[in-house]
């Protein structure tokens, strides 16, 4: 079976009813990414960060995968097909994709707020699946008594699935790059790591307008526009 890979951003959500915030003026749901996005926003007023994921949370679990997630779960049955995502939702996931790899983590799972370099060199960080959207900054803390915080990647913060996100672009034979401007480093350099002869594709309302090498085919449509017309493409492939 051909190895297809599948590079989401925001953009993917975009039809579930999930914004993007480089749409809205660099603004996610009113807020200004500084505040409620970094390691500073934490250090500085926890409890908002804390109230603005809880809401992120609350808006994914009553999200419903849209047709563009369905499309890509239902190429399994032709392809090896591992998503790449670098979105926080699990929308991927409950379209039915069995192998998603989350750049920036995954908001329904948390983990310690004590600081990575506090952690022992051997101990790997731990993640707490959440029940339910809220998470409390005096109730729920991890077993050394932190709080627990959202199992998100914030700007500044490293991105350790990278690595492995790299072998996968390397290992290509489809590359199908979804709803993301190529904004966000070090993840946006993937679209560069694909084979020579890797079939790839680009779909995002603004294709036209933003920097993709010359090896992609540039799709100006939403995601589930996109992923209809990549459908009719790979079964005429196949035909
Ligand atoms: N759903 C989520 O989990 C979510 C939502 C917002 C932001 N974020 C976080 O913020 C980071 C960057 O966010 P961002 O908003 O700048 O994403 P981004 O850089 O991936 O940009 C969004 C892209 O989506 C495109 N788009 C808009 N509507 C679309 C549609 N219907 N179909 C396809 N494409 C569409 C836009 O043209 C734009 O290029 C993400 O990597 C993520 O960590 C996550």
């Amino acid at each position: 079976m051909k190895k297809l890979v599948v590079f989401s951003g925001a953009g993917m959500s975009a039809e579930s009813g999930i914004n993007t915030f480089r749409d809205s003026d660099g603004l996610w749901e009113n807020y200004r990414i500084e505040d409620v996005a970094t390691p500073e926003a934490w250090a500085k007023n926890p409890k908002l960060v804390q109230q603005f994921y809880n809401q992120r949370r609350k808006q994914i679990i009553e999200a419903k995968p849209n047709s563009a997630h369905l499309a890509i779960a239902e190429l399994e049955k032709d392809f090896q097909v591992r998503v790449i995502t670098q979105n926080i939702d699990d929308l991927h996931e409950r379209a039915g994709s069995q192998n998603v790899l989350h750049l920036h983590g995954n908001i329904r799972l948390a983990k310690s707020s004590q600081k990575l370099s506090k952690l022992s060199l051997n101990q790997e960080e731990s993640y707490y699946p959440i029940e339910g959207w809220e998470l409390d900054l005096e109730r729920d803390l991890c077993p050394q008594g932190y709080p627990l915080r959202p199992h998100v990647v914030w700007f500044g913060e490293a991105v350790p699935a990278y690595e492995q996100a790299i072998h996968m672009a390397n290992d290509a034979d489809i590359f199908i790059v979804i709803g993301t401007s190529l904004a966000v480093y070090p993840v946006a350099a993937l679209v560069h790591e694909i084979p020579t002869h890797c079939r790839a594709f680009y779909i995002d309302p603004k294709a036209d307008h933003q920097q993709i090498p010359s090896q992609y085919e540039r799709i100006t449509m939403t995601a589930s526009e996109g992923m209809q017309y990549i459908q009719d493409v790979l079964q005429n492939d196949n035909d």
